[in-house]
């Protein structure tokens, strides 16, 4: 049913509300114009103008504290404290919660302007490569390897936290726009080719980074962020928060260790922290088919199963009024398109949640193998409430 103003209809059991028009909130694209969400380009994540938009939308004020428990880069909290929220932020992959973290400081531009001055006198040392993996040394020159371990232990070793992590940050892209890699989707290839030079490249970005932190305006903060399972967030007490903005991995798309291998071997070290099994879809926490998922494939019901649980989670720290939005799009197999929207939308219901609306933003033609049209996909923000 097309309501008055043209927006609203009733498709299924949930109020759709049409907002094709915002095709690029969901997005990480905006986030390239705005000063420190610019830091590290994520492409999986969403739009700090997303972020605004829904903070409005729910009528939320300063001083409430929004939860986003699939941080990724950040974006929620950093937007919550250019408006004066407070914010708390928690992923399971420790490069997140690290850009995450470097991200939702409280700068002071002048004590970063004297810690470069005192990097800029460290004297380089030879590294023993014999403990960087082949792919890692096969990655950049070896001089620009050699140059980027001592300036990445450098780094490491600043004492204070914030600093150390404003520094990595800086070196991380640097070292990423210095090497041979080059990531289509979520294959990553060496590929030999003119690079620029490492120091100016990092230099240069530490004068940007230092540039935005003069830039932008922040009401609020730092953010609380944590390495954790949005499963299982115990470090966040019942109902203690008014909202969460969040986006769970998406179904079927990138497989996020293996596109950030490299940045996790340099700068969080090779032994993996217990990642993959907290990776929402990959195993599920139990062999139950949530009613909604019946008859998917199986890693769709994995990822249903583990969107509940973190769905239970979102409910016990969500205040009682409390409002929710999962920013979420169609999962493409071969021959079927799964409705996330709709599905996570039923569980919620069944879960307690009053499933406000669901807003369709973009929606793209989903093909197999480039060539056999197989249905549309949409990418949505699912709007709950904690009755
Ligand atoms: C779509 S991204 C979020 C992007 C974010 N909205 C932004 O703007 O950068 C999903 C994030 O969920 C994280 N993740 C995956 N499984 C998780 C889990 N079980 N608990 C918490 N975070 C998880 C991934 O590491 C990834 O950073």
């Amino acid at each position: 049913m097309v309501l008055k103003n043209g927006w609203v209809l009733g498709m299924s059991e949930f109020v759709f509300e049409l907002r094709y028009d915002l095709w690029r909130l969901p997005t990480f694209e905006p986030n390239l114009t705005y000063p420190v969400h610019r830091w590290f380009h994520f492409k999986e994540g969403f739009s700090r103008d997303l972020v605004e938009f829904l903070i409005k939308r729910m009528g939320l004020e300063e001083g409430n504290v929004v939860l986003d428990p699939f941080v990724g880069s950040g974006t929620t909290p950093l937007t919550c404290m250019e408006l004066g929220l407070d914010a708390i932020g928690v992923d399971a992959s420790p490069l997140m919660a690290l850009i995450s973290f470097a991200k939702t400081r409280l700068y002071d531009a002048e004590k970063l302007i004297a810690e470069s001055e005192r990097l800029k006198s460290v004297r380089f040392r030879t590294h023993d490569l014999s403990n960087v993996s082949a792919f890692v040394r096969r990655a950049f020159k070896p001089a620009t390897l050699q140059q980027l371990l001592s300036l990445r232990d450098e780094v490491r070793g600043i004492e204070d936290r914030d600093v150390s992590a404003f520094f990595t940050l800086a070196l991380m892209s640097a070292a990423m726009r210095c090497s041979y890699v080059v990531k289509e989707g979520s294959i990553v290839k060496v590929v030999k080719r003119p690079v620029p030079e490492l120091l100016r490249t990092f230099w240069s970005k530490v004068r940007q980074m230092i540039d935005d932190v003069r830039k932008i305006e922040l009401r609020s903060g730092p953010a609380e962020i944590y390495m954790g399972d949005a499963r299982e967030m115990k470090f966040v007490g019942d109902e203690a928060v008014d909202a969460v903005i969040t986006s769970p991995p998406y179904l079927n798309k990138i497989e996020y260790t293996k596109v950030y291998e490299i940045e996790m071997e340099l700068f969080l070290g090779r032994s993996r922290p217990n990642l993959m099994r907290s990776y929402i879809g990959l195993f599920p926490k139990s062999n139950r088919v949530p009613q909604e998922a019946q008859g998917l494939p199986d890693s769709a019901v994995a990822y249903f199963v583990d969107l509940e649980q973190s769905l239970l989670e979102v409910l016990r720290v969500l205040r009682r009024g409390g409002r929710a939005a999962f920013v979420v799009s169609g999962g493409v197999y071969p021959s079927i398109v799964v409705d996330v929207d709709l599905i996570l939308a039923r569980i919620a219901k069944r879960l307690g949640f009053d499933v406000e609306r669901v807003l369709a933003m973009g929606k793209r033609v989903a093909t197999y193998e480039r060539v056999k049209r197989i249905g549309e996909s949409r990418e949505s923000v699912v709007m709950l409430r904690k009755s």
